[in-house]
């Protein structure tokens, strides 16, 4: 651990929105009486009918329930949209920067209200109406902004899908939310390659039954099929679309959107985010912890498929009124400075990005960031997995001239918005630490018996009371939501995370303690790519665990047991790693599979994936006990044949 100290500077002490004594004197208040707290915080958002009751949250067991701002009624593309109308609407809203360097443009937010108006229109005409759920596979494009808010407009959940996963994936997800309508494009663009988006929709299509019509935005123009009375082009239902359409009133719990998130156990779940908590919660802790102020240009390298491109590329940067950059490709393409060159032309002055990009970069040396200017950069953040000091460091020294803080924000797809983070004129930074909650936020440390830890302490984080950006349920079944989040430790909110917490009170957080593990930053549960694996007719058992992967973070280590007579060749490691791009998606690709006789097992047939796991970490001095083993002889062929050998 490192145990270097970053103070704030002076500078970001008197222009922050937040100094020390201000987040300690707000954060009391906040955890003192949080309804009187939030009550306030809920009037930076417009309200059709205001809220009288605040916070209404029970996590007792069996009758979990979270509420905020009850009985108000607002919505989401009103306050990121309409009323920016009469104080900035020339303003650039998006800053979209395309796959091709020569490809650009700002839309303003007079430019976004027609567009989402439109879009609105469009969905309208095609029968969605509120409650409805509608599925967006798109590329990081304008209209992917355009469909989300148009969604929230007429009052329909979005779910959107990331453009890398498969028809397979596609296909549970249309099935478990029931759409009618999926949004996609002809294809997406990344790093010059074409991904087929909607060849993926057609074979998805063809494993659901709900699904009626499918809205094509051309971005390629590149030639795809189209399903007469299914398929329709959206450029083409658009032109005759009114850019006039009313927001539909929302109650402050109605759903805003789902978004399907990997567990340690079954199918991916739909994470139910609802409409006036998510909000505010995503525009404060934008505000604060990127310290937004009119006129700064923001950038979050995320996709919207993922929470953070929800909350910090959409939801939380539009409700501030912000100029918010949306980016389709990727940090190595046409160049490895590819992040700096587009930090320079559009003067991005507060940059978000993941470890595992500033890993994959710093491999490549200092000269291709060192070659770009970055002046107008003032403050950097981090996200979606532990950053190692190493790293962190890296970012602060090379890309940040030792000039710009960075907010290490820890947070989950669940918790909607940042949880635990440095304010940048407020709090000292520890490299690798997310070092203290945001306001509102009341972490504990438990041990595994749930006993809630004092003072210096390591074991597992739990947060012990509601914020207003909680998910509320697992789309359709709120047993499941209970059972997951708040059956490990009664009347606590469980992250699945382990950590650490040092003297001076920072959390550090270790990463997973459940079957998940986090590959560059995405989640995946290890149930899911067995289960992709076990689909094989080859394969008889297989067992997945995390080891530690340079630039991934994690990467994917399978233990795969073939049927009898198969033969384990090389052909077939390769055929099984194209079979789970195939069943999941590329960020599934196992990075190791080890071929094994026999897993171990206890005498009740239970896989030990302690030793699984210590052998993938290249542990296998430290087995632990193995005494429970059904065939202790097992062990020794797998550490004889492990992958990763240093
Ligand atoms: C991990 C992404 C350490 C953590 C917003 C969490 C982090 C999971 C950090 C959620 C961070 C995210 N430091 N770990 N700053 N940010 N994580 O749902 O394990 O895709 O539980 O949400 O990522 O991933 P998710």
């Amino acid at each position: 651990m490192s145990e270097k100290v970053y103070p704030v500077s002076g500078d970001w002490a008197k222009r922050a929105w937040v100094d020390q004594a201000k987040y300690q004197a707000m954060y009391a208040d906040s955890v003192k009486d949080p309804a009187s707290f939030w009550g306030e915080q809920g009037k930076r958002i417009d309200w059709i009918k205001p809220y009288t009751k605040v916070k209404d949250v029970s996590y007792a067991p069996g009758a979990v329930s979270i509420k905020w701002f009850e009985d108000g009624q607002t919505n989401v593309a009103l306050n990121c949209v309409d009323r920016h109308l009469a104080t900035r609407g020339d303003q650039t809203a998006i800053i979209w920067e395309g796959d091709d360097p020569n490809e650009s443009k700002l839309i303003t937010y007079r430019q976004l209200h027609e567009e989402v108006c439109r879009f609105a229109n469009v969905l309208k005409a095609h029968g969605v109406k509120k409650g409805d759920r509608v599925t967006i596979y798109l590329p990081m494009i304008p209209e992917a902004a355009y469909a989300m808010l148009a969604c929230a407009r007429v009052g329909a959940i979005h779910s959107i899908v990331f453009g890398g996963f498969s028809p397979d994936s596609l296909a549970s997800r249309i099935e478990d939310a029931a759409s009618a309508v999926v949004i996609t494009a002809d294809e997406g663009l990344r790093g010059g390659r074409k991904v087929p988006l909607k060849a993926n929709v057609d074979a998805a299509a063809d494993k659901v039954d709900c699904l009626k019509t499918v809205l094509v935005v051309r971005r390629t123009g590149g030639s795809i099929a189209m399903k007469e009375g299914r398929d329709v082009w959206y450029d083409e239902a658009a032109a005759k679309a009114s850019t006039d359409c009313p927001v539909e009133p929302m109650n402050a719990e109605d759903p805003l959107f789902l978004l399907y998130t990997s567990g340690s156990t079954g199918k991916p779940k739909g994470v139910v985010h609802t409409t006036g908590g998510y909000l505010v919660y995503a525009a404060m802790t934008h505000q604060y912890v990127f310290d937004y102020h009119y006129g700064d240009v923001y950038w979050c390298t995320a996709d919207v498929g993922w929470v953070t491109g929800h909350s910090y590329i959409v939801y939380g940067p539009l409700a501030n009124g912000a100029t918010t950059l949306m980016f389709e490709g990727i940090p190595t393409y046409p160049s490895i400075s590819r992040f700096w060159d587009v930090v320079d032309k559009h003067k991005v002055n507060i940059f978000y990005t993941a470890p595992t990009a500033i890993r994959s970069l710093m491999a490549a040396g200092e000269e291709p960031v060192k070659k770009t200017s970055r002046a107008s950069l003032r403050l950097l953040g981090s996200v979606g997995e532990p950053i190692n000091p190493e790293a962190w460091e890296w970012y602060y020294r090379v890309v940040g001239d030792n000039r710009c803080p960075i907010v290490d924000t820890w947070w989950q797809t669940e918790t909607g918005g940042i949880l635990i983070s440095p304010l940048p004129g407020a709090t000292a930074q520890k490299p690798g630490s997310a070092t203290l909650p945001f306001f509102g936020v009341q972490p504990q440390v438990v041990d595994a018996e749930g006993k809630v830890l004092e003072g210096p302490c390591e074991g597992n984080l739990v947060i012990a009371d509601s914020w207003p950006g909680q998910m509320r349920t697992v789309y359709g079944d709120h047993q499941r939501f209970m059972e997951t989040y708040f059956a490990t430790y009664p009347n606590k909110y469980f992250t699945g995370d382990g950590c650490r917490r040092d003297a001076d009170g920072y959390y550090w957080i270790t990463g997973r303690v459940d079957d998940v593990i986090n590959v560059s930053g995405h989640r995946m549960g290890t149930a899911e790519v067995e289960s992709a694996l076990v689909a094989h007719p080859k394969v008889s058992e297989a067992a997945v665990v995390g080891y530690p992967h340079d630039i991934k973070g994690q990467g994917i280590y399978a233990y795969v047991t073939l049927m009898t007579g198969e033969e384990p060749t090389e052909a077939l490691r390769k055929e099984l790693v194209t079979w789970v791009r195939k069943e999941i998606g590329p960020i599934a690709s196992p990075d190791l599979i080890q071929f094994a006789p026999g897993l171990p097992k206890t005498r009740s047939g239970k896989i030990m994936r302690r030793i699984l796991r210590k052998i993938a970490e290249d542990e296998f001095g430290s087995l632990g006990d193995t005494s429970t083993l059904a065939d202790p002889g097992v062990v020794n062929d797998l550490i004889d044949n492990r992958q990763n050998k240093r």
